[in-house]
C-alpha cells in the first residue's frame, strides 16, 4: 500500500508512530501469523482511524510524529464481558472461599442489596473509577452490564448509568431471582416493563442460565423478548456445572455464550459449527478456585474464542486484560497469538464490532503502545504493568 500523502493541509490530525518494533494488526491477511504482525513498522492515524501502515522507513511526513523506540504496538483491549455497575464489595466473601467455601450465584444477592441502596453518583463512581482503571491496563472498549438492581428501577438506571461511558451495554435483569419476589412475576417483569425500561439503554440482552439462577426455558422466554425488541442476545453459560445454557446460546444464535467452563463434547461440536463466539472468563476461575475452561478442546473443534475479565464484586474483582491473557496462556493452554487474539479481535466479535480489536486501514485508532519489544511480554512478565502509552480514537488518553 503506498504511503498517503499528508502533507500540510491534509488533516491537522495526523499522527505517524514509528520505529515500532512489533506491530499487531489481528488481520493474518495482512502481516505474519494469525496476529498478522509488522516488524520494524509504521503507523498512520488520520482523523481517529488507521489511515495507512508499513515498514517504519517508508513511514511519510505528517503533522505529528510518535517515535515508540522499538516498542509493540497492539490493538487496545476488547473488554467483551463486565458487570461494571454496583455498589459494595465482597473481599469477606472472597477470603471465605479461599479458605475453602464454595462459591454459589446466591452471592449476588448482597450486591443487590448494597446496589439498591446506593445513590446514583455511587454507582457512577464505582463504575468510572474501574473503567479508568481498565483503561490504565489498555482496554479501549469494554461491555458492561446491568443485573445489580433486579428492579424495573435500579435495572433500567443501571443500564442508562453504563450507557454513560460505553455503546456495549447489556440487560441482565436476567441475573437471579430477588428475593422479594416470586419467579413467574420476575418473569413477567424481565419480558415486560423492566425490558421496556431497559432496552432504549441497551444494545445485548443476557441471561445466567444456572442451577439457582434461570432453567433453559425460562431464560430463552427472557432472550427471545429481548431479540424482539432489537437486543442481540448473550448467555452466561455452563459457568459452575454442566447444563443448557450452550445450546440455547445455539439455539437463539447468540453472539456470544460466556464462561463455557463445564462443556460436553456435544457443546463444544456446538459452538464450532455455529457463529456464537465462546467466551471465557478466567478471572472467574482464577477467584473462585475452580478449573479453567478446556480452551483448547474449543479451539481445536474450530470456535471462535474471546476472553474477557468479567469484572464484578463476587466472582472475578478485575479489570486486567493482562492478567486474563497470562492465565489463558499459562493455565488453559492457549498460545500466546492465540490469546492476544481473543483478548483483541476475538473480544471484539464478541460484541459485533469490527472497527475495533484489530488495527489495519479504516479501524477506529485505539491501541496501546507497550514498554515491552513483543506482544508476548504480556503473558511472560505477568503482573507487571508494561502500558506505556494509550491512544483511543487517535488521541492519546494514557
Ligand atoms: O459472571 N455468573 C453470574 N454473574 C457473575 C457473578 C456475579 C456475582 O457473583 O456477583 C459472573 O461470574
Ligand atoms: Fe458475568
Amino acid at each position: 500500500m503506498p504511503a498517503p500523502d499528508l502533507g500540510h493541509g491534509t488533516s491537522p490530525f495526523a499522527v505517524v508512530f514509528t520505529n515500532i518494533g512489533e506491530l499487531v494488526t489481528c488481520d493474518a491477511n495482512i502481516g505474519e501469523g494469525i496476529l498478522g504482525v509488522h516488524r520494524d513498522a509504521a503507523l498512520v492515524v488520520e482523523d481517529g482511524r488507521v489511515a495507512w501502515l508499513g515498514p517504519s522507513g517508508d513511514a511519510p511526513a505528517a503533522d505529528r510524529r510518535v517515535d515508540v523506540a522499538g516498542r509493540a504496538v497492539l490493538p487496545g483491549w476488547v473488554d467483551s464481558h463486565a458487570h461494571l455497575v454496583f455498589a459494595g464489595d465482597r473481599a469477606e466473601e472472597f477470603a471465605a472461599r479461599m479458605a475453602g467455601r464454595a462459591y454459589s450465584a446466591g452471592g449476588i444477592r448482597t450486591t443487590v442489596a448494597a446496589t439498591r441502596a446506593a445513590g446514583d453518583d455511587v454507582l457512577r463512581g464505582t463504575l468510572t473509577r474501574l473503567v479508568a482503571e481498565a483503561l490504565r491496563q489498555g482496554t479501549t472498549t469494554i461491555e458492561c452490564k446491568s443485573g445489580y438492581g433486579l428492579t424495573v428501577e435500579d435495572e433500567a438506571r443501571s443500564v442508562r448509568i453504563a450507557a454513560e461511558v460505553t455503546t456495549e451495554t447489556t440487560y441482565l435483569g436476567a441475573h437471579v431471582v430477588p428475593p422479594d419476589i416470586d419467579t413467574q412475576s420476575y418473569l413477567e417483569l424481565l419480558t415486560g416493563p423492566m425490558l421496556d425500561a431497559c432496552a432504549p439503554h441497551a444494545r445485548f440482552v443476557d441471561a445466567f442460565v444456572e442451577r439457582g439462577a434461570f432453567d433453559a426455558d425460562q431464560a430463552r422466554s427472557v432472550l427471545t423478548a429481548g431479540i424482539d425488541r432489537g437486543l442481540l442476545p448473550k448467555v452466561h453459560a455452563n459457568q459452575l456445572g454442566p447444563g443448557p445454557g450452550v445450546a440455547l446460546a445455539v439455539e437463539v444464535a447468540a453472539v456470544s455464550a460466556d464462561h463455557c467452563t463445564h462443556l460436553s463434547r456435544a457443546d463444544v461440536d456446538a459452538l464450532a459449527g455455529s457463529a456464537t463466539i465462546a467466551t471465557l472468563l478466567p478471572g472467574a476461575e482464577f477467584s473462585t478456585r475452580s478449573p479453567y475452561p478446556d480452551a483448547r478442546a474449543l479451539i481445536d473443534a474450530g470456535a471462535t474464542v474471546a476472553l474477557a475479565t468479567d469484572c464484578n464484586p463476587g466472582s472475578s474483582y478485575t479489570t486486567s486484560m493482562p492478567l486474563c491473557v497470562a492465565l489463558a496462556v499459562r493455565e488453559m493452554r492457549m498460545s500466546v497469538e492465540e490469546a492476544i487474539w481473543s483478548a483483541t479481535e476475538g473480544g471484539a466479535r464478541a460484541l459485533r464490532r469490527d472497527d475495533v480489536g484489530r488495527l489495519t486501514p479504516g479501524a477506529r485508532a485505539d491501541l496501546q503502545v507497550l514498554d515491552a519489544p513483543t506482544a508476548t511480554h504480556v503473558a511472560y512478565r505477568p503482573g507487571v504493568p508494561l502500558v506505556h502509552q494509550v491512544w483511543r480514537g487517535g488521541e492519546r488518553v494514557v
